[in-house]
């Protein structure tokens, strides 16, 4: 029970890896607010993860400030204090460069940027006031490098790097850390055709040659949560199967098995 009494929000809670963090956090012994747009998933979810009220849905917007603000004030109603935040909303456009459109554009970065940086600035204060602190921003394998057909995507990825290294300065000092994970080809809901198709299988592409699961995120995200991380700030740890790190042509990595 290394997260024995905490308090923890976790943003698209609902489905695939913030799910998985939710439950990762109420087995380790935290009380977990599972934050999502689709109130019926994150009441199912919920309730999956937990029957004793360690895991409690509610329906917010991360791309609304005025939802942020209601949601943290709601916890901090409910539980008296929040100790780890999981900005792990993210949602992804594939098409190509000229046919995004503003709307597109617009939404990539709302969701992907916009978000954590709403929910982050409604949390802090109650983060502040305890002198203590975890963030945790869901970045991407997209974050590191520029990925096909996903321009608004890749930089809305890129940007929160920069804002999760600008808030570890901003928030050190009260005594919060800021760090981002970065998932590779995890088989959530988001990947479900891929994960499914045998042929263009991209767990091959890793050194580990598998598939991430949303349970090899919820891991990284408990040890980034941990009073033990407390010298980890600004960081950003990659949970991709060594993806970003390998250059193979086609076939070298079969070779190398
Ligand atoms: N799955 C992957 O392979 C992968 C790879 C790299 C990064 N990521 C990142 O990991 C995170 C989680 O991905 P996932 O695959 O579990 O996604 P998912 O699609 O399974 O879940 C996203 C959740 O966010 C919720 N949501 C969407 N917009 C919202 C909003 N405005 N306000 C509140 N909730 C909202 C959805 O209802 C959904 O429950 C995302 O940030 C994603 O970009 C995923």
């Amino acid at each position: 029970m290394r997260l024995k009494d905490k308090v923890a929000i976790v943003t698209g809670g609902a489905s695939g890896i913030g799910k998985a963090i939710s439950a990762a956090y109420v087995r380790e012994g935290a009380q977990v607010f599972v934050v999502d747009i689709d109130e019926q998933k994150g009441q199912a979810a919920a309730s999956e993860i937990a029957t004793n009220g360690k895991a409690i849905s509610i329906r917010a917007d991360v791309t609304s400030s005025a939802s942020m603000e209601a949601m943290a004030r709601e916890v901090d109603r409910k539980s008296g204090r929040i100790d780890i935040l999981v900005n792990n909303v993210g949602v992804r456009i594939v098409k190509p460069f000229l046919e995004h459109s503003d709307a597109d554009w617009n939404a990539m970065i709302q969701a992907n940027l916009t978000g954590p940086f709403l929910c982050s600035r409604a949390v802090a204060p109650f983060m502040i006031r305890a002198g203590k602190g975890r963030i945790i921003n869901t970045a991407s394998i997209a974050s590191f490098v520029g990925r096909p057909n996903r321009v608004a995507y890749v930089a809305a990825k890129t940007g929160l790097l920069g804002m999760t290294r600008a808030m570890a300065i901003d928030l050190g000092p009260m005594g919060i850390t800021c760090n981002a994970l970065a998932p590779g080809s995890i088989n959530s809901p988001m990947n479900a055709a891929q994960a499914g198709d045998a042929e263009h299988d991209w767990g091959k592409e890793t050194p580990m040659g598998r598939w991430g699961t949303p349970e090899d995120i919820a891991n990284a995200a408990v040890f980034l949560a941990l009073d033990e991380s407390s010298y980890i700030t600004g960081a950003e740890l990659k949970v991709d199967g060594g993806w970003v790190s390998t250059k193979a042509r086609a076939g070298e990595l079969a070779e190398v098995r």
